[in-house]
């Protein structure tokens, strides 16, 4: 394949909101204990918290983390997780059928976020609770003090609020499986009703209501504008969802995916706008793509289902999915999808962080390490800065069964300054592409590239062979007339710093 990229940097598309590079850490399997918090852990510091992944978040380079779920907050009661370590109940976590121990709760989450330089996302649960719930919770977290719910929180040891800026309304109201799910018309309702009381209380809270867990969803689209002629007014963003897997063998299609994501935003947006013009509004309602990643949930539902009245274990193995290149490549270019929307999608988050469905695994007493998924994240958290550049990038097709003929190659840029950084994937499974860049805008120097592919697309990172899969330096083939040359591997994604 053939691919040829002219970079013009007059053609701003958005400043960049360095919010796209968010996380999510779910009460979920193995995602806290044993994940972020392990006492007795060789590594643990003196509130169990494991260096060893604090380290790997920070190298991650996640900005804000949304927290604490995900479908466990439709369940869950914040003011369990609050107060003397040894007093919180024990629950039970319907979601994944789990105990609940409150031992990490909302300050030792926020203790940890320090640690990580990471900002909070919190969600309320507008699931099995209401809006009086959701007032109490930002009641806590963001009055300074003086009343009785707010001198709680200073009572139990943090004298200033949280740093608060993003709030859910619950989340992916429109699933079967989410406890306390209803229609369109009902969540509308009671999300309008929560949006308005908690800006009683702040009214500069970012608010987030929920869009479609997926764009597959049967309700999808009509769930948008039903719950946007609702809350138009009232909120910031609309979230997004998508999961991605390779499915029935079929590779191109599944190296395809960030061409459905482009299109879910595509049409989300579409809506909003339609909404705006109904209601006469000015506004331009923003995404929150706060859960999206590759997830293999067809191959592994069984393992991930426990059932039984008497069967509620503490941190189960649970969504551990381990990622191949295969699946580093589609991560990169779904980053490349939210970067090129980087004007509607201003916050979006990886779903997950540690161990469920994420970049960074560890074996409980032993180990962490980066999944093949991070390396993408990684790069592009730490190269994408400034302001994102609108491209055409010309390119030959691909045929893919699910999404038809689409560019093998695609590609997003950020440039800051007199650099730039150009992320790029090929996305044909079986053919290499040369790719021509046209340096003549900047400087003309590459200063850096990396590429990740491997001749086995299904190479993983274990604990036993934790740096099988690498990034790789990518030397161009030609540079000559301004123009560099990459021969970039079939199923693969780079990096290229220019100035
Ligand atoms: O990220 C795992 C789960 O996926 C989340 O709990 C839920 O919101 C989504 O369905």
């Amino acid at each position: 394949h053939h691919a040829r990229l002219t970079i013009d940097p007059t053609r701003v598309r958005s400043t960049l909101d360095r919010r796209l590079f968010g996380g999510f850490v779910e009460h979920l399997g193995r995602h806290i204990h044993t994940g972020i918090f392990e006492p007795g852990h060789p590594t643990a510091d003196d509130r169990g918290f494991r260096r060893d992944v604090v380290d790997l978040v920070r190298e991650l380079g996640v900005t804000t983390i949304r927290y604490p779920g995900g479908n466990f907050v439709s369940g869950f009661r914040w003011e369990d997780s609050v107060g003397p370590q040894d007093e919180r109940p024990r629950r039970l976590d319907l979601a994944w059928h789990s105990t609940e121990t409150n031992e990490v709760g909302l300050h030792e989450f926020a203790d940890w976020l320090e640690l990580v330089g990471s900002d909070m996302m919190l969600a309320v649960n507008l699931g099995t609770r209401g809006t009086l719930e959701a007032l109490d919770l930002m009641e806590y977290t963001r009055v300074p003090g003086g009343t009785a719910t707010s001198d709680r929180r200073i009572a139990n040891g943090r004298t200033a609020p949280f740093d608060v800026g993003m709030w859910c309304l619950g989340n992916e109201m429109d699933g079967p499986w989410q406890l306390g799910h209803r229609n369109a018309e009902d969540y509308g309702k009671i999300a309008a009703m929560t949006a308005r009381a908690m800006r009683q209380v702040e009214p500069e809270a970012e608010l987030v209501v929920c869009g479609s867990s997926g764009a597959q969803m049967p309700t999808f689209g009509e769930w948008e504008r039903t719950v946007l002629r609702h809350t138009y007014d009232l909120v910031d963003f609309i979230s997004c969802h998508a999961y991605y897997e390779e499915r029935a063998g079929d590779l191109a299609t599944f190296l395809a995916s960030p061409v459905d994501m482009d299109r879910f935003i595509e049409t989300v947006s579409g809506i909003a706008d339609e909404v705006g013009r109904e209601i006469g509004s000015e506004k331009t309602m923003l995404i929150s793509f706060d859960e999206w990643n590759v997830w293999y949930q067809e191959r592994f539902r069984d393992v991930n289902t426990i059932t039984g009245a008497g069967n509620w274990p503490v941190a189960p193995r649970l969504l551990e999915d381990v990622y191949s290149v295969a699946d580093a490549v589609v991560v990169g270019g779904l980053l490349i999808s939210l970067l090129r929307h980087s004007d509607r999608v201003r916050s979006a988050s990886l779903a997950q962080l540690v161990n469920v469905i994420a970049p960074i695994m560890t074996t409980p007493g032993g180990d962490s390490w980066r999944q093949t998924t991070f390396l993408p994240f990684a790069t592009t958290s730490r190269l994408a800065h400034g302001t994102v550049l609108d491209l055409e990038v010309d390119s030959d097709q691909v045929t893919t069964a699910g999404y038809g003929d689409i560019p093998a190659v695609d590609a997003a840029c950020t440039a800051d300054g007199d650099r730039a950084s150009v992320f790029v994937v090929n996305r044909s499974a079986t053919e290499g592409a040369r790719f021509e860049l046209v340096l003549s805008a900047f400087g003309g120097r590459v200063v850096g590239a990396s590429v990740l592919s491997d001749a086995d697309v299904y190479a993983v990172n274990t604990e036993a062979d934790p740096l099988r899969v690498t990034l790789q330096e990518l030397a161009p083939v030609e540079t000559a007339d301004g123009v560099a040359v990459f021969e970039l591997p079939a199923a693969s994604w780079a990096a290229i710093e220019i100035e």
